[in-house]
């Protein structure tokens, strides 16, 4: 069946919705009229941005997740279904970064990083992914990174991350679009200003100086690229969209 061009009653579930890029995403999609189930691991936020998205007008329902557990996802997924119906779209978003040097051989670093972001994602897929099998429609928007293209240092285990997630999103645009009408873009921000380094405020504090008189990419930025691809006609397929600020020279 034929995916509409509008968002308007569509369900989109956000992962990683307490924060930066993903709660930008959220706030954009229900603008557009998605009915959007958030989920992360900290609920007070969740509920925060749900009661700021009705006070607008939208709909919105959260369910707390830790990407990291199946048993976990399945819940969240549940009630979110349960609430808000059939998800037609997935945006998995929700990641850590940890900057360490390989040689500081941090495994619990290296695991965090491959149990979210690469586990993370396989879990929402394989409990949201059968419904769209079934139904023959949907669409999965996988946020990766300029660091899926190309890895620099310190963030070797991070980039190997994103690298998977791309290569994910290619093979189930293979697997899952013309046999079973699922949509599936990679979306791949430069630098964003987030959280995303504010448990490592050491690295934090250079990476701030390092962009210190330049403009860096804002979480909106990355929510207008997702809704873009979301948006487009059903038999255009927004497969990669790679999203820089114009002053990063990486
Ligand atoms: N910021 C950048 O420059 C940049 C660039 C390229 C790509 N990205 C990617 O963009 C995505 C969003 O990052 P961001 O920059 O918006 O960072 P952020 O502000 O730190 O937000 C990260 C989100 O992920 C969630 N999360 C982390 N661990 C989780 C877990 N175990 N279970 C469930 N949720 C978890 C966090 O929620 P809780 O802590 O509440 O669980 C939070 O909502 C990530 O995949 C990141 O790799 C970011």
């Amino acid at each position: 069946m034929t995916q509409p061009t509008d968002l308007n009653g569509r369900v989109v579930l956000v992962t990683g919705a307490s924060a930066g890029i993903g709660a930008a995403t959220a706030r954009t999609l229900a603008r557009a009229g998605a009915a959007v189930g958030v989920t992360a691991r900290r609920t007070e936020r969740l509920e925060t941005l749900c009661s700021e998205i009705e006070a607008g007008g939208g709909t919105a329902f959260a369910a707390s997740a830790d990407a990291a557990s199946l048993d976990s996802v399945r819940e969240a997924v549940a009630e979110i279904e349960g609430r808000l119906g059939p998800i037609d779209a997935l945006v998995n978003n929700a990641g850590v970064m940890t900057i360490t040097p390989f040689a500081e051989n941090d495994v619990e670093a290296w695991t965090r990083m491959v149990d979210v972001n690469i586990k993370g994602v396989l879990h929402f897929l394989s409990v949201v992914s059968p419904g769209m099998i079934e139904r023959e429609r949907g669409h999965i928007v996988n946020v990766g990174s300029v660091a899926g293209r190309r890895p620099f240092p310190g963030a070797a285990v991070y980039s190997a991350t994103k690298f998977a997630t791309r290569a994910l999103s290619w093979g189930l645009h293979l697997e899952l679009g013309h046999t079973h009408g699922i949509r599936v873009t990679d979306i791949q921000p430069g630098y964003v200003e987030t959280e995303l380094l504010s448990d490592q405020p050491v690295t934090k504090d250079a990476w701030d100086a390092s962009w210190e008189g330049r403009r860096t990419l804002q979480p909106e930025d990355v929510a207008r690229t997702i809704e873009f691809a979301l948006t487009s006609p059903d038999h255009v397929t927004v497969s990669e969209l790679l999203v820089r600020p114009t002053d990063q020279p990486t």
